[in-house]
């Protein structure tokens, strides 16, 4: 095994949250155990603590407080945004094929009941064209369009600045899954034209089982659950206040990020590890070249020869060297299903199960980045080893070498 500290590249999965974020969510266990609807002291403290959080996550998204629901993440986020505004009636809902399966089993889902669903196919970068809305949109009423921000597996962003004019002149919702871009890219929800966005706390360094659906007012959405009037009576339940408390400081955090002039190192090692990764023979990189999650380098694997490996052999031995990456995304790590995203962008089915992705993020710069940065460019070579030494897909499975 690897002797060298571990380099964990794999925060579309998670990420690790901040000193800051442990620190005030410990904090918020030992101090703010009161029902923030209670209106003694206990309560009214605990009420505080959420309603600024409440403001730093709006201030993060330039929207304004009464916007922002809590959940208990980005699934039940998304689950509410649709369903909210779908309600019991069948409707028409047009969305993606490179939708998380948050939102992508929950529409097929529906569709199997009484949604009419139209599904916007990728280019072979990933990306959809805003003009493909029109179409579907010509043909009869549409009640809510669900477009993911940026796609987890693969990186490419969507155009949603121009597919937001395109349905608020309509007057028909726009979602958008956030939950990858929110606190690693300017996220504008008014200035894009999105009426809800999901978002997550743990991927941008904050706690799990924290997210918010961002909500503009004017949308009147059906609740998920029934119950008390917490969360403007969207999310009835008894708020987590020290996942909220934790999730305003990674909003804080992310905030002040986003503001400072300048490129962070994290990126520019991003830049570096995709230009030499991309490059290596049998690696064919996946995504839009540019318009790209920050942080976000995806390929799919093969041996120099061009024969495909299965991407989850690849993410087993690079474990073995001390590095933490996926395969594609991680709600379908240990699927031998071939990646949907990839199929839809017309990537040939025997090359399907080759993804592989890796994720860079601000963590990696807290500890010694001399270290950081000698282990990052000694990974190409160690890629490019594992590339010539594991048994491709299209021969009997067993692992031939992990070690070089
Ligand atoms: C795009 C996207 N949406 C939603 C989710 C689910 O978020 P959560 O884990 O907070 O429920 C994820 C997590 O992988 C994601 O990448």
């Amino acid at each position: 095994m690897a002797t060298e500290p571990r380099l964990y590249l794999d925060g579309c999965a998670t990420t690790p949250p901040s000193e800051g974020v442990r620190a005030a969510v410990a904090a918020a266990q030992e101090a703010l155990w009161g029902n923030p609807s209670s209106r003694h002291q206990e309560g009214r403290q605990a009420c505080l603590a959420l309603e600024r959080s409440r403001e730093h996550v709006a201030q993060l998204l330039d929207v304004p407080p009464d916007w922002v629901i809590f959940t208990s993440g980005g699934t039940e986020a998304n689950q509410l945004a649709i369903h909210g505004v779908l309600g019991t009636a069948g409707g028409h809902a047009i969305s993606s094929a490179v939708e998380h399966p948050a939102v992508g089993k929950l529409l097929h889902k529906r569709q199997q009941e009484a949604t009419e669903l139209t599904l916007l196919q990728p280019d072979g970068h990933g990306r959809l064209a805003s003009h493909g809305l029109l179409e579907p949109l010509r043909d009869g009423p549409v009640n809510l369009v669900s477009i993911i921000a940026a796609q987890s597996e693969i990186g490419s962003l969507q155009p949603l600045a121009a597919m937001g004019p395109i349905c608020g002149s309509r007057g028909i919702p726009l979602h958008s899954d956030g939950a990858q871009l929110c606190g690693k890219a300017p996220l504008y929800p008014r200035q894009l034209g999105v009426d809800l966005l999901s978002i997550s706390a743990h991927k941008f360094c904050g706690p799990k089982g924290i997210g918010a659906l961002i909500r503009n007012p004017r949308l009147t959405l059906e609740p998920l659950h029934l119950g008390g009037g917490q969360e403007s009576g969207l999310r009835p339940g008894t708020p987590a206040v020290p996942l909220v408390v934790g999730f305003g400081v990674a909003a804080q955090e992310a905030r002040r990020a986003l503001e400072q002039q300048g490129e962070p190192l994290w990126q520019r090692w991003t830049r570096q590890l995709r230009e030499q990764l991309w490059s290596l023979p049998g690696v064919e990189p996946t995504g839009h070249p540019e318009d790209r999650l920050p942080g976000h380098i995806s390929c799919l694997v093969g041996t120099p020869g061009g024969e495909p490996l299965q991407g989850s052999h690849v993410v087993r031995a690079l474990d073995g060297w001390g590095y933490a990456v996926s395969s594609g995304s991680a709600c379908r790590s240990g699927s031998a299903q071939p990646s949907t995203v990839l199929l839809a962008m017309g990537v040939n089915p025997a090359r399907a199960n080759s993804g592989l992705r890796l994720c860079l993020g601000p963590w990696l710069c807290e500890g010694d980045t001399a270290i950081v940065e000698d282990r990052l460019q000694a990974l190409p070579q160690v890629v490019r080893q594992l590339c010539c030494g594991l048994t491709p897909l299209n021969r009997p499975q067993s692992v031939r070498q992990t070690r070089g």
